[in-house]
């Protein structure tokens, strides 16, 4: 019924507009921050050993922010067994108190916020309006698979002859290997684990290298809200030791995966390896988003939309536009002014409300976007470049730009960064354009700026992406409302945040009962 889709709402957040709210917030932000926090790998009966990695904040590397252990291979192994004997009883507790485990996580979440504001912004970079949609992301998650599954888990019956009962019920798989993002940390990471953990799974949570400490926290609240220890266990640790270790193992049922779309090639491959059941893979890899903007479009509006989706959160989220195709009638205002726009945003200390674009996450990222910049100098023609100020040395601070190209080729992989880059078309190329887009194989984000109904139908209609935007921005797709991820390239689907996502990491039984 209609209904069931508006008795739960998403998380408020705070009014970022309203300066006493603000100033409490940023208040209890510094507060947190000022914590040495630690994380380790939360296995019981684990004994934990292992050098002490410290974790230097993105925007300023002479500051530690805290420190982390890695799991070793004994207790990947122990974490697995664990799994195994916890996931039973998890499965036998009801959807619907499983679901009131997650809800209570989230009201938890919002209620600390300024600590995990605080985390995000000093391990992740992320600033202060990110870090807020970050947290609210990751209440909605809770909220939304908890709903979802007091729904789905309902044991359903279906028609059939009389003296029969027919009924079909949903269980949990088993064991399901989370790996997620640092560019999410806090939301991915929550998202797989609530949807993992609402179907009834175990779960064995392995977070990017780059954000363990966000990952420990957000584990220490679920278990704090009453999720069992066993049944759900952190295993940080580099990719090649522990996600190779548990994706390969026969024990585990499922893995959802976000990153790379190589990483999620070797993941398939090394499940499909297993002398096992086979599992299941939900990934959500990469993408190479454009923008088309035809000359109806109006160009204060495709400038606005083309900074804020490319240079939003330093252009790290799966759902930047990369690209920006520009109808050439309107092409020399747009470039124009998308220079002297670019010349308004403030790079720096993401802790701070004037800035718009904070650091990369780490130097080996801004090393990629230096090659790329590099490379881009010399085969296209730069549009604008933000400056950085001089304290900008002391972190991994890219300035964003824009480059005009020829043609989508020259562009040969994902640029998991600021830059725009901006090609010109004819009005008798729109079929082109929507061809070269899907020629990359990948089909996560598309933005569209037209006011031509028809041009909006056909290249939504043509164009093989998950998310298509009209005439707004095409990041920061919300739980619930706007179901999100790619197809090809860019993921496997189902779609996070939207009613498909839940079933995936189930499996059904069907009772027939002579009556
Ligand atoms: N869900 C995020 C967004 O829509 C993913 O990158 O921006």
């Amino acid at each position: 019924a209609a209904h069931q889709y508006f008795e739960r709402s998403n998380s408020m957040g705070i009014n970022l507009a309203n300066d006493d709210q603000l100033r409490m917030l940023a208040e209890q932000v510094n507060a947190a921050a000022k914590a040495d926090w630690r994380a380790a790998p939360l296995v019981p009966g684990a004994t934990v050993s292992g050098p002490h990695i410290a974790v230097t904040n993105p925007a300023d590397r002479r500051e530690t922010v805290g420190q982390w252990q890695a799991a070793d291979a004994a207790t990947v192994e122990l974490a697995l067994n664990n799994a195994v004997a916890a996931q039973d009883a998890w499965n036998a507790t009801p959807a619907a108190s499983r679901a009131a485990i997650l809800e209570h996580a989230a009201q938890m979440l919002e209620q600390r916020m300024p600590q995990y504001l605080a985390l995000c912004t000093k391990e992740a970079g992320k600033t202060i309006p990110d870090g807020v949609a970050e947290v609210r992301e990751a209440v909605d998650f809770l909220r939304y698979y908890g709903q979802q599954a007091r729904k789905i888990f309902a044991v359903e019956a279906l028609p059939g002859p009389t003296g029969e009962s027919n009924t079909l019920q949903l269980s949990g798989r088993g064991v399901f290997v989370c790996i997620s993002p640092w560019n999410f940390p806090l939301a991915i990471f929550a998202g797989q684990i609530a949807a993992a953990l609402a179907a009834g799974n175990s779960v064995i949570a392995k977070p990017a290298e780059q954000t363990n400490l966000i990952g420990y926290y957000a584990i220490k609240l679920l278990h704090e809200a009453g999720v069992p220890e066993a049944v759900l266990q952190f295993l940080p640790g580099d990719g090649a030791t522990v996600g190779a270790a548990l994706t390969r193992d026969p024990r585990v049922a499922g893995v959802a995966f976000t990153g790379s779309t190589d990483t999620a090639r070797a993941i398939n491959r090394a499940m499909a390896a297993r002398d096992a059941a086979i599992g299941v893979l939900i990934a959500e890899t990469g993408g190479q988003n454009a923008l088309i903007a035809d000359s109806s479009s109006l160009p204060e509006q495709v400038v606005k939309d083309a900074i804020g989706s490319a240079f939003t959160s330093a252009g790290q989220r799966c759902s930047a536009a990369r690209v920006l195709f520009v109808q050439d009638d309107i092409a020399d205002k747009v470039t124009a002014m998308l220079a002297g726009a670019m010349n308004e945003l403030k790079v720096g200390d993401p802790g701070l409300l004037s800035t718009d674009v904070g650091p990369v996450i780490d130097n080996d990222a801004l090393q990629m976007l230096v090659d790329h910049a590099a490379r881009m100098d010399v085969e296209a023609s730069k549009i604008g470049e933000v400056a950085l100020d001089g304290d900008a040395a002391h972190g991994s601070f890219f300035a964003p730009r824009a480059y005009a190209l020829k043609s989508l080729d020259q562009l040969r992989k994902e640029v998991f960064g600021p830059v725009l880059h901006v090609i010109r078309w004819k009005a008798d190329q729109l079929d082109n354009v929507i061809d070269a887009i899907n020629a990359t194989g990948y089909g996560l984000t598309l933005g569209i700026h037209s006011r031509i109904d028809e041009t909006v139908d056909k290249i939504s209609a043509r164009a093989k992406v998950g998310n298509c935007y009209v005439n707004r921005n095409q990041i920061g797709a919300v739980v619930g409302v706007q179901p999100f991820g790619g197809q090809n390239l860019s993921g496997t689907g189902p779609k996070a945040g939207g009613p498909h996502y839940l079933p995936r990491f189930t499996t059904e039984k069907t009772i027939t009962i002579n009556t």
